[in-house]
């Protein structure tokens, strides 16, 4: 069998005694091909690298063979000298190969497919020898039963990276190699599939546990080693090839670690090197400003939010004003479409314009939603929150965060019959917090004086405060986590040393809340406070927001005075169940991190490729992280943070120094973002390369935060 010979570079091995007949699931031929090379810039020869007495590639092979939807098996290497070593090990053991282009892997799936007689192809890289057929058995069998062009298992992953199956037509794969362009496309073989608009695209989800963060391909001397310890488990058993379930056993038994380096760095760099550093094409903004002509007049401060208004950003730059949002992408009053890694400060955490939220909204609205008296969808809510949220007993609504802060705020100064509060992190707009920034213009002195800042995780430095004026403070309102993670213990000795002093203790979660995952950060350490605040993505952009806690504190309420029009509308309450059907599924959270961690993972490796590793700080969860540049001593470099976000916005994403991810951000727009990122690093490390100033190669001034109180 001679395969791919009209393509010149393939070369043919007879393969009788591999080809497989198995039960025939389909009247279609269904090929799974094989990348293999033996170049690798971090393990040069992987592929026939011994993994318990067998190269790494054989083990591969019979995993991959074991899939009972496969009628072949194809290894595509590459025509590059160094692959000889492939074809002799493939020869020496009856495999079937091709051999294409080094860098065209997308030319050599096409040989592959041709020379197989391939209907579908199956795609698994040469290094996840942990691969098993079970995995891909159940992709192939989603994407027969969709009927879909083109199926994958890792947006997002459920199984560990190393399990990767890609499932698509050999008429698609056709259709790329002939259109795609890009190294990067020929590269990845699938990426320019994925952008196409008209092919229908399952993302699959193995059944839960999922395990998205362990890593199994084989990249760095330590997963070879740890793929070692697993098949020297598995190799007691003495079979030809293991389902997940016995690898993940064989993985506990081994008590082999995982590697913990990034999961496709080769994917960031090859996204990095297709970059230019060049400057990116200013964005039309005409009518942004002859809007903000008309606002300047009756608008003060030309936004209802300070960091939604031109202040906040690069003006000049940045559109000015938004016309509508659909998913994870706006357009802006001139036209321009942008990925929105703002998520209009966090509420929108499915996406703008989510057709089932918005269609609970609309059919409450239909029905009336502001009442003259109370409604039940009141209490049904109330009574879900108490289920999910473990601090919470009894609930109150409120619009917007500061609403909830406030009236948390309120309560525990009516129960302890104490009036300082000590504050960690932002808690709104009022009197009671404001007072104690810097944009205090308007608060009475009195006021402010009754408010103490405590740095994050500073136990030391919380009991100094509440020391200092002992039996005065009626609590301590602080966020859980935002962009740092709380110290080992931290929590459980703040609640400790809070309610020694007869204090309250609240957790301001109107970030934290909905943005990791449900319950809040209470529920992911374990740590309850009294009362706990509410708000940003609950209604995912409808107005709502909520203090919950416990009952003898929570029935203040009764007394205290916190009352006020529209905190009983229902329109947003019915917006809020729907949000909380959507996120109980799970799927949101997933996706969540397959974006975000995406996000993270490859600033950091570009910012290293860059030279920019020692200047560029990101921190925070995948869900919700913060980056800036800093100099050589450390200090935050806003004019090179400037020159990245001018640069990343003009490449069509629009943010601020935040990571916000949302639910919706699909493949595409992740790439789409971590393009923007890859130019705007070269674009960052050339000026530090020319010497030039990055106020020079800015096109508007540097904006100012408000103020700054998370450290
Ligand atoms: C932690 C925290 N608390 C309270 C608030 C105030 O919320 P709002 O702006 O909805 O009044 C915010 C707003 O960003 C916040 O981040």
């Amino acid at each position: 069998m001679v395969y791919g010979r009209a393509h010149n570079i393939a070369i043919a091995l007879a393969s009788k005694k591999r080809s497989m007949n198995k039960h025939v699931i389909s009247a279609k031929r269904i090929v799974a091909v094989i990348q293999a090379r033996m170049g690798s810039s971090r393990l040069p020869g992987k592929s026939l690298m011994d993994l318990a007495g067998q190269p790494l590639l054989a083990r591969v092979l019979s995993q991959t063979a074991a899939a009972k939807t496969l009628n072949k098996v194809v290894i595509a290497t590459s025509t590059d000298l160094a692959d000889d070593a492939i074809v002799e090990f493939a020869e020496k053991h009856n495999y079937d190969l091709v051999r294409g282009p080094k860098d065209d892997v997308l030319t050599r799936y096409q040989i592959a497919a041709v020379a197989s007689k391939a209907d579908i192809v199956v795609r698994i890289t040469g290094d996840c020898p942990l691969h098993s057929p079970d995995t891909i058995d159940e992709v192939v069998h989603a994407f027969l039963n969709a009927g879909a062009d083109y199926a994958c298992n890792t947006n997002p992953y459920t199984r560990p990276d190393g399990q990767d199956v890609e499932v698509f037509t050999k008429q698609l794969l056709d259709k790329a190699a002939a259109n795609a362009v890009l190294p990067f496309d020929r590269e990845h073989v699938t990426p320019w599939i994925k952008r196409l608009l008209d092919v229908s695209i399952l993302n699959f989800r193995h059944k839960h546990p999922h395990y998205p963060n362990l890593r199994w391909s084989v990249d760095h001397p330590e997963d070879l080693e740890f793929c070692r310890k697993v098949w020297t488990q598995l190799e007691k058993n003495k079979k030809p090839s293991f389902i997940f379930g016995e690898i993940m056993s064989a993985m506990t038994n081994s008590k082999a670690q995982p590697g913990q380096t990034i999961i496709n760095e080769g994917f960031y760099l090859s996204i990095f090197n297709g970059a230019s550093s060049e400057a990116a094409l200013p964005c039309k903004l005409d009518k942004s400003f002859e809007w903000l002509a008309r606002s300047d007049k009756v608008v003060p401060g030309a936004a209802q939010t300070y960091s939604k208004s031109w202040r906040h950003h690069i003006r000049g730059v940045t559109p000015i004003f938004l016309e509508s949002g659909q998913g994870a992408i706006v357009t802006d009053v001139d036209g321009n479409c942008y990925v929105d890694l703002i998520q209009g400060l966090l509420p929108n955490i499915l996406g703008y314009a989510h057709a089932g939220v918005n269609d609970a909204a609309h059919r409450r609205a239909k029905d009336g939603h502001s009442f003259s008296l109370a409604h039940t969808l009141e209490v049904e809510l109330a009574e879900r929150l108490c289920k999910i949220i473990p601090c919470a007993e009894m609930v109150r609504f409120g619009k917007n965060g500061s609403d909830a802060t406030a009236g948390a705020v309120r309560v525990a100064r009516a129960y302890t019959g104490r009036e300082r509060i000590a504050v960690c992190g932002y808690h709104g707009w009022q009197d009671w917090f404001i007072g104690s920034t810097s944009r205090c213009a308007g608060v009475p002195k009195a006021v402010q004086e009754l408010v103490h800042t405590v740095p994050y995780n500073d136990i030391d430095a919380l009991e100094q405060i509440l020391a200092s004026k002992p039996d005065e403070f009626a609590a301590f309102i602080m966020e859980p986590v935002n962009f740092h993670w709380p110290d080992e213990g931290y929590l459980e000795k703040v609640k400790q040393i809070v309610h020694a002093h007869g204090a309250l203790l609240i957790f301001d979660e109107i970030c934290s809340g909905f943005h990791f995952q449900l319950g809040g950060a209470q529920k992911i350490f374990g740590v309850l406070p009294d009362l706990a605040t509410f708000g940003k993505a609950m209604g995912n952009g409808w107005p709502i927001s909520c203090i919950v806690g416990r009952r003898d504190v929570m029935k203040i309420f009764e007394d205290a005075f916190v009352s006020f029009t529209f905190a009983g509308d229902v329109s947003a309450m019915a917006a809020a169940m729907k949000v909380l059907d959507i996120l109980e599924d799970g799927d949101a959270y997933a996706q969540m991190t397959a974006a975000g961690t995406k996000l993270f993972d490859g600033a950091r490796v570009m910012a290293n490729a860059a030279g920019l590793g020692n200047n560029f700080e990101l921190h925070g969860h995948p869900h919700w992280s913060i980056f800036s540049f800093v100099d050589e001593n450390g200090e935050m470099d806003r004019l090179t943070t400037a020159l990245w976000i001018q640069e990343v916005t003009r490449h069509g994403v629009l943010i601020l120094t935040t990571f916000n991810v949302c639910a919706v951000l699909s493949e595409r727009d992740v790439t789409n973002t971590l393009t923007a990122f890859a130019h705007a690093f070269k674009r960052v490390a050339e000026a530090k390369r020319q010497g030039v100033n990055p106020t020079e190669w800015l096109d508007g001034p540097v904006p100012v935060p408000a103020f700054r109180v998370r450290s």
